[in-house]
């Protein structure tokens, strides 16, 4: 199992020329990049654990330029990957052999924003933080939110169908994307870029490009509907002490916040440590078996304030939290969120991470961790829960000092048949990548089979 066995045989493609390069060099003027330095970062995932040999990157700046380079790929049989923000956290991102790096960064500009209705097109190369201060200074927000923005692109978001920390209050990018442009790899351009909030006339054929992780061709533009600013947000960092407690002060939660409540996340003591530890950040209470982030986000801090000291009463003295802190100021709520966006960041500073992105339903998830740490005993250096508790997705990750192959064989597949005998999903928002495709059909059943069947070997093994 695992990344390594899911490796698969370089396909007969062609390998790029001398005379593809001067095609290249055409058709975008020093924007093929031959640079073994800048091409090294281009091949490595952000995990560092998948590993291509690409010697050229691609760097268009328009449709039409990302069309001309797949409409040749095509014919001269040259393999391509597109690349976004290289964040993918399931090898997707890189090439495995020598594939073309066609990276978005340069198609970063902003196409049209309405102010009325809040709908933002742009080019699929816009930086997710970038696209949020562009909202943010017409009075809107972005959508979607997650500990990657800094780097990842619009392009990218939609092509793993991100979910992240809003998903909770503002839905999947399924429904807030209201229109995409696509290349596909035969180089024609199928323009769906309506901005329009309903359209039933026949398939909505965007949806089949949202989360198919560049596998139906490039994602060129963006259209995307952005909420308007909420005029007061606070944030609770909440301490529990069983997740018994915490999935009740999950549910009254939803009772007593209702419509301002916009997220609500979890992660475990042992990712407290590695924050401590590796990144120096402080928990702000008292030691607890579990953290819980939650925001609010209204339009009238009176009423919100209220509505959450009223939640926040009754959740102490009925002792299912046991210490908490509210921020109510910018600075503070940063220093809050940051203890939860920045576990990813933790963990891989503590070792070789095994991660998994695992969709169940809510009440059995970090049962899996439990029984996880008893499964593998000491074989691990640490295992970790944390995630997107309104949404049913956890994240478990396994850390070993370096790559264990016997490590790996104890994971999987019994993580993928755990998830399979709750019906979950093997990748709940990552997305298949390289290392997961292989174990899609843990989650995915065959027409007329009421069975989970065997995954399917490797046709290329
Ligand atoms: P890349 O990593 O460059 O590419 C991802 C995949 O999409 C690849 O298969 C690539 O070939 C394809 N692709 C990229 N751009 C295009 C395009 N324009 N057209 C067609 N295909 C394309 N994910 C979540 O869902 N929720 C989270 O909360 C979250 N938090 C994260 C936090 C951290 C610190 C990190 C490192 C990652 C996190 N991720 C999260 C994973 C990752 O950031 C997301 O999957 C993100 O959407 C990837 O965007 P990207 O631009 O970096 O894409
Ligand atoms: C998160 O929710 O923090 C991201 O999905 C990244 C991760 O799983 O580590
Ligand atoms: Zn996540």
């Amino acid at each position: 199992g695992g990344a390594e066995s899911a490796a698969p045989r370089r396909r007969p493609f062609s390998r790029v020329t001398a005379d593809d390069l001067v095609f290249f060099r055409g058709v975008l003027p020093g924007r093929v990049i031959t640079d073994p330095d800048v091409l090294e970062s281009c091949n490595v995932d952000w995990l560092k654990t998948v590993k291509g040999n690409s010697e050229v990157l691609l760097r268009p700046k328009t449709t039409d330029e990302v069309s001309q380079i797949l409409r040749y790929c095509n014919a001269r049989n040259l393999a391509v990957c597109p690349q976004g923000g290289n964040t993918g956290l399931v090898g997707g991102s890189v090439p495995v052999f020598d594939e073309i790096i066609l990276s978005t960064a340069l198609l970063n500009r902003v196409l049209a924003f309405d102010t009325i209705s809040g709908i933002l097109t742009c080019q699929a190369g816009c930086v997710l933080e970038s696209l949020s201060e562009y909202a943010d200074k017409q009075d809107f927000v972005m959508p979607l939110d997650l500990g990657a923005k800094g780097s990842c692109h619009i392009g990218g978001n939609v092509s793993t169908n991100a979910g992240g920390l809003r998903l909770l209050r503002y839905g999947s990018l399924r429904g807030t994307v209201l229109g995409l442009e696509v290349v596909l790899a035969d180089g024609r351009v199928l323009n769906l870029l309506a901005s329009l909030r309903k359209d039933n006339t026949g398939f909505d054929l965007k949806q089949l490009f949202i989360g198919s992780e560049g596998t139906l061709g490039v994602v060129t533009a963006v259209t995307i509907l952005c909420p308007r600013k909420p005029r007061s947000i606070n944030v609770a960092f909440l301490g529990c002490s069983s997740f018994q407690n915490l999935l009740k002060t999950f549910h009254m939660c939803r009772g007593m916040l209702g419509e301002i409540l916009s997220a609500f996340e979890f992660l475990d003591a042992s990712c407290m440590s590695l924050l401590e530890n590796h990144l120096k950040l402080t928990n702000p209470i008292s030691e607890s078996p579990f953290y819980i982030v939650i925001e609010t986000a209204g339009s009238n801090s009176a009423h919100d304030e209220e509505k959450l000291h009223n939640f926040l009463d009754k959740v102490m003295t009925s002792s299912l939290v046991t210490d908490g802190t509210v921020a109510t100021e910018e600075a503070k709520i940063k220093a809050l969120w940051s203890l939860r966006e920045r576990v990813t960041e933790a963990l891989r500073h503590d070792g070789y991470t095994y991660k998994y992105d695992i969709s169940l339903p809510v009440e059995k998830i970090y049962d899996l961790v439990t029984d996880m740490k008893e499964h593998l005993g000491s074989r691990a250096k640490n295992v970790v829960g944390y995630g997107h508790v309104g949404d049913g997705n956890l994240h478990l990750n396994v850390i070993s000092p370096t790559k264990d192959v016997g490590l790996l064989a104890a994971i999987e597949p019994y993580v993928y048949e755990w998830a399979a005998r709750c019906r979950g999903s093997i990748s709940a928002e990552h997305g298949l990548g390289l290392k997961k495709r292989n174990f899609i059909y843990y989650s995915k059943v065959h027409a007329g089979s009421q069975r989970h069947p065997q995954p399917l070997q490797d046709p290329a093994r």
